[in-house]
């Protein structure tokens, strides 16, 4: 069974493959879309600051130990997971560990897609100018109403978007997932730095960059510091069964911790260019820096709408998020579409029409949840609102707390220490420290914080 993955189509074809294959899972709505709302209603810098703190003394380790588990068990999650544990010292099932990932990632992908599918259409919506006049009331309306209230709408870009990811992922890892990231993954980042550059010389680079890097610790709440926790978590693409799936397919002399080093600095270097790109022109027309997940969909189309060449510099926008979005979007239905063929022996392009194909329709659910649905509510709000709690603040912190504590306290230490090289003995002893003490308290509070609410 997991003999599949260890055929040559299931490797990556080179170092750079796998590292742009995920930083392109890891850099996705999470930095484009997510980020710069959260540092906008966060309060800027000091959100900067802890949520850095976070990636790399929290997110890295962790995302060093999901590697592991993939490489090692060199299968789909569950399968990875439980074949490692029966080599571990404490022999017991863990294979819930890695359906933590294939059911959150599923899930996951059923509303990221929806989110992914707005972004198509501001894209198609400021090229063709139709964002040209924007006042904004007509921003709100536009949003809520015209795109968010219209079922017909919501649903053909959520049908786009999933047809798109279905169409990458059944052509392979080489012909399908590589293939993407190699064109996708360089026009994401000329998209990105133009913007940047663009965003800095005509907007307000100098409250920009204060607003992003001058903390005021005062601004941090409680709140606040889960939020970047689950940010870092989000954004790095872990414990939703990406970071294992896209593990196991990693051959075994390319070091992963050094690996994780570059994902996790690449993707926040694109969160922050992504502030870089977005406030600065916030700041010079006068808009609200604390809009709330509004802030990119209703908050900076008045930006474009008011400069000069905004059909050019938005439609650039919002092609980058969509670019974002979409290799993400792969990384999240291969976990599904590798134990379908691992386990179950189905071919891959069927397998990716299947599993695709029920990820879209619960995503109906979401889709539903901007317009005929929008009042249908109950525990944490809409079916949306549901979904996003339970994959965020229920399985993704759980996920993260079951691989660190798998990885530190139960895996067999020379089999890590053999998985974990490239780095010095200190370097590993900080490593294990954090993994074992560290990221199980950190994780376990998310976990326990009902907080999230709020989120989206
Ligand atoms: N990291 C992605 C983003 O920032 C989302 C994601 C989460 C992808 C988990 C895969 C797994 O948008």
């Amino acid at each position: 069974m997991a003999g599949a993955a260890g055929s040559p189509e299931k490797t990556w074809s080179s170092r750079t493959a796998f590292i742009l294959a995920a930083v392109g899972s890891a850099v996705g709505l999470g930095n484009v879309w997510k980020f710069p709302y959260e540092v906008g209603a966060g309060g800027g810098g000091a959100f900067v600051l802890i949520y850095l703190v976070f990636v790399f003394a929290i997110g890295l380790p962790v995302m060093i130990a999901e590697l592991l588990v993939g490489r090692r068990g060199h299968a789909a999650p569950p399968i990875a997971a439980e074949t490692v544990a029966a080599g571990s010292q404490r022999h017991k099932s863990w294979a819930w560990l890695g359906w933590i990932g294939v059911i959150g990632a599923f899930f996951v992908l059923s509303f990221y897609s929806v989110i992914a599918g707005f972004s198509l259409s501001y894209m198609v919506e400021t090229v063709t100018g139709r964002l040209g006049d924007l006042t904004p009331e007509a921003s709100v309306k536009h949003f809520t109403d015209d795109i968010g209230g219209s079922f017909a709408i919501v649903f053909g870009w959520h049908t786009l978007f999933m047809v798109l990811t279905v169409f990458i992922v059944a052509r392979g890892i080489k012909g399908g997932l590589e293939q993407a990231v190699t064109y996708l993954m360089p026009a994401l980042f000329v998209l990105l730095v133009g913007m940047v550059i663009y965003s800095l010389s005509v907007g307000e680079a100098g409250k920009a960059l204060q607003f992003l890097f001058q903390p005021r610790l005062s601004d941090l709440t409680t709140d606040n510091i889960l939020q970047a926790l689950g940010q870092a978590f989000f954004s790095l693409s872990l414990a939703l069964g990406a970071i294992m799936t896209y593990g196991a397919y990693v051959p075994r002399d390319y070091s992963l911790p050094r690996s994780a080093f570059i994902i996790a600095a690449a993707d926040t270097a694109v969160a922050i260019l992504a502030g870089l790109a977005i406030f600065p022109l916030v700041f010079q027309y006068g808009l609200e820096a604390n809009a709330g997940p509004g802030l990119v969909f209703i908050t900076l189309p008045l930006a474009f709408a008011e400069m000069p060449g905004g059909v050019i510099v938005g439609g650039a926008f919002f092609l980058l998020l969509s670019i974002a979005a979409l290799t993400s979007a792969i990384s999240l239905l291969e976990p599904t579409v590798s134990w379908l063929e691992e386990k179950r022996g189905i071919a891959r392009a069927k397998a990716a029409v299947w599993g695709g194909l029920a990820i879209y329709l619960v995503g109906i659910g979401s889709v539903m949840s901007f317009n005929v649905w929008s009042d249908v509510t109950f525990w944490r709000g809409t079916v949306l609102d549901n979904i996003d709690f339970i994959t965020n603040n229920v399985m993704m912190p759980l996920g993260g707390l079951g691989i660190a504590v798998f990885v530190a306290w139960f895996m067999n230490p020379e089999a890590v220490r053999s998985e974990v090289t490239g780095i010095s003995d200190r370097l590993y002893k900080a490593w294990l420290n954090l993994l074992g003490f560290v990221c199980p308290v950190a994780l376990a509070a998310i976990f326990f914080s009902v907080s999230g609410a709020d989120r989206l």
